[in-house]
């Protein structure tokens, strides 16, 4: 038995030893992450989808690579409206961009920073560091190569007035935070004594603008909370709880086929969410909406929480820089690219995801599938600048035209092709919608299988292992303890 022991724990320790080298192996010492003078800089602005399946793809041996995002971590937004009513913990979402960087080759160097300004004429990018802890030194410049913009986007208001005062987006963690904490907020408020039934009815109605798939999944969240939870924790007040969605076009998800968007109202008829469409916010007030109605009178809604997603615009960043390339920069969307996704007017400036315009809509899917594209064409830059120098200085005429087809080759960079996989919307009580490419058709479906689908893909999409197990032990938690109600 003895003998039998030492053998087991020799072998545990061998593989604990092996696994602690692999791990060991994969964090580049510091001096390697040096920036080489013999390799070109690329600077990565961002941390979001597109940036980060660039920064997975690139090889950091032909460049020295500078991430600059005023976020050290990537966010799996496709599950943040889970975020709003505590389904899912937003730290389950988050993986911070080191992450990814320790795996790389070559260290590649994080600056926790918002790029303010670009000089394309003397390629340096202005930063500042806009977090609440400043150091002596917070805004300073950094010299690129190339530049890969992919800062996203922002909250669309249309200028309307009172929405930034008033309203909550949902984009980032701490839009999901500050929602969380407002709804349960207005839920104690209207708990307060003596509070009366008009304004009880008015703290108790939750008005999202928008009827795009981020409106819709943060109404069908709200519901399920309301349904699962909210119901047995205030029995006196749950009823009287009302959910609203506005929507200025004549249906929600435009986006999705006619069959998915019926499915979809009718599925929110049967959960008591009003839909309001052809009707457009056009004012919004501390208590209250005015809206549009579509004979064209206003008329005002009032609200307790108020959910404002109306989709994207240019972030400043990107209007600036558009501003320097008057004549070539003309779309309002974002950065023209050409079909290799760099910027029109500016030969080293790159844009993807939801900075960039281009004929597909703004979707994590498309930034991740141009991340990784990206990476190939400057994986294909460098082979061109490394076979043109054995071009030059090839000292046979056979070994010279072997070199040049190689060239050739190399430089035959195909345009970004994208590949669709389809669309998801989880729409409340457990059923979500899916319209997926099928042949030469689409293959549209509804309800609990389609939402067990969304689960596993959503699943399977997740940045990491430790991301996967937190998302799959909240849902656990959700179902067997319920939602968390404190108001944080
Ligand atoms: P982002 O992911 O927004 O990343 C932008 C990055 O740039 C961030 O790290 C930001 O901090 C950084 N940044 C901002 N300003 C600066 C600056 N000045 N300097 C440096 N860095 C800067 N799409 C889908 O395909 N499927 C879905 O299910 C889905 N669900 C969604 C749910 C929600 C709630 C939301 C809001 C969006 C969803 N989307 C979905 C859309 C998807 O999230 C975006 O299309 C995607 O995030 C775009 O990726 P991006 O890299 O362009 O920008
Ligand atoms: P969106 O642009 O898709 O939808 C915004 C909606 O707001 C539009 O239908 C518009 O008509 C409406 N609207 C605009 N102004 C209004 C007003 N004043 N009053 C009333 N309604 C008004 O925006 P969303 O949902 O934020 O999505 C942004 C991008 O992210 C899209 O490309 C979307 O596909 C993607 N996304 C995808 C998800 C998914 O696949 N499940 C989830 C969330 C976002």
């Amino acid at each position: 038995r003895v003998i039998k022991n030492v053998v087991k724990f020799g072998l545990v320790a061998s593989v604990g030893y092996g696994a602690y080298t692999m791990y060991d192996q994969r964090h580049p010492p510091q001096e390697q992450g040096e920036i080489d003078p013999s390799k070109k800089t690329i600077v990565v602005l961002g941390s979001g989808w597109g940036s980060t399946s660039f920064l997975k793809a690139i090889d950091t041996e032909q460049y020295n690579v500078i991430v600059v995002s005023p976020r050290n971590y990537f966010l799996f937004t496709p599950l943040l409206p889970s975020c709003t009513v505590g389904t899912i913990d937003v730290r389950s979402l988050v993986e911070p961009i080191r992450f990814i960087t320790r795996h790389k080759s070559r260290q590649v160097k994080v600056v926790e920073a918002e790029c303010t300004d670009v000089d394309p004429e003397r390629k340096v990018i202005t930063i500042t560091d806009n977090s609440d802890v400043k150091g002596q030194s917070s805004t300073s410049e950094l010299a690129y190569d190339y530049l890969v913009v992919g800062v996203g986007a922002m909250n669309q208001t249309f200028g309307i007035k009172g929405v930034e005062q008033y309203g909550c987006f949902l984009k980032e963690v701490w839009d999901a935070q500050k929602i969380r904490t407002k709804l349960m907020d207005c839920i104690e408020t209207a708990a307060f004594p003596g509070q009366s039934p008009e304004e009880i009815d008015r703290l108790l109605h939750m008005v999202v603008v928008g009827g795009g798939p981020t409106g819709i999944e943060y109404a069908a969240e709200l519901h399920d909370f309301l349904v699962d939870d909210l119901t047995s924790w205030y029995p006196e007040l749950a009823g009287k709880i009302k959910i609203t969605l506005v929507e200025a076009l004549p249906n929600v998800l435009p986006a999705f086929s006619k069959q998915l968007i019926d499915y979809t109202e009718s599925t929110f008829k049967e959960q008591n969410i009003s839909i309001h469409t052809k009707t457009m916010v056009k004012e919004v007030c501390e208590k209250e909406i005015v809206v549009q109605r579509p004979d064209g009178t206003s008329d005002k809604i009032p609200y307790g929480l108020l959910v404002w997603a109306t989709g994207n615009t240019t972030r400043p960043l990107v209007r600036n820089l558009m501003a320097r390339f008057p004549e070539t920069q003309t779309i309002r969307r974002g950065l023209a690219v050409d079909d290799w996704l760099c910027m029109e007017g500016a030969k080293d400036i790159f844009a993807l995801g939801d900075a960039s315009a281009t004929k597909y809509a703004p979707t994590a899917q498309v930034a991740a599938q141009q991340g990784k594209y990206l990476a190939r064409i400057f994986g294909q830059l460098a082979s061109q600048e490394t076979l043109e120098a054995e071009v030059a200085a090839a000292s046979t005429e056979e070994e010279k035209n072997k070199k040049f087809r190689k060239l050739q080759k190399a430089k035959d960079i195909k345009p970004f092709h994208y590949s669709h996989q389809g669309s998801l919307c989880y729409i409340g009580s457990d059923k979500a919608i899916a319209d997926l490419p099928f042949g030469p058709g689409n293959l549209a479906s509804g309800g609990v299988a389609t939402y067990a689908f969304w689960r596993s893909a959503y699943i399977s999409n997740l940045f990491s292992t430790r991301n996967r197990t937190l998302v799959i032990t909240d849902w656990l938690k959700k179902t067997i303890l319920g939602r968390d109600i404190s108001r944080e």
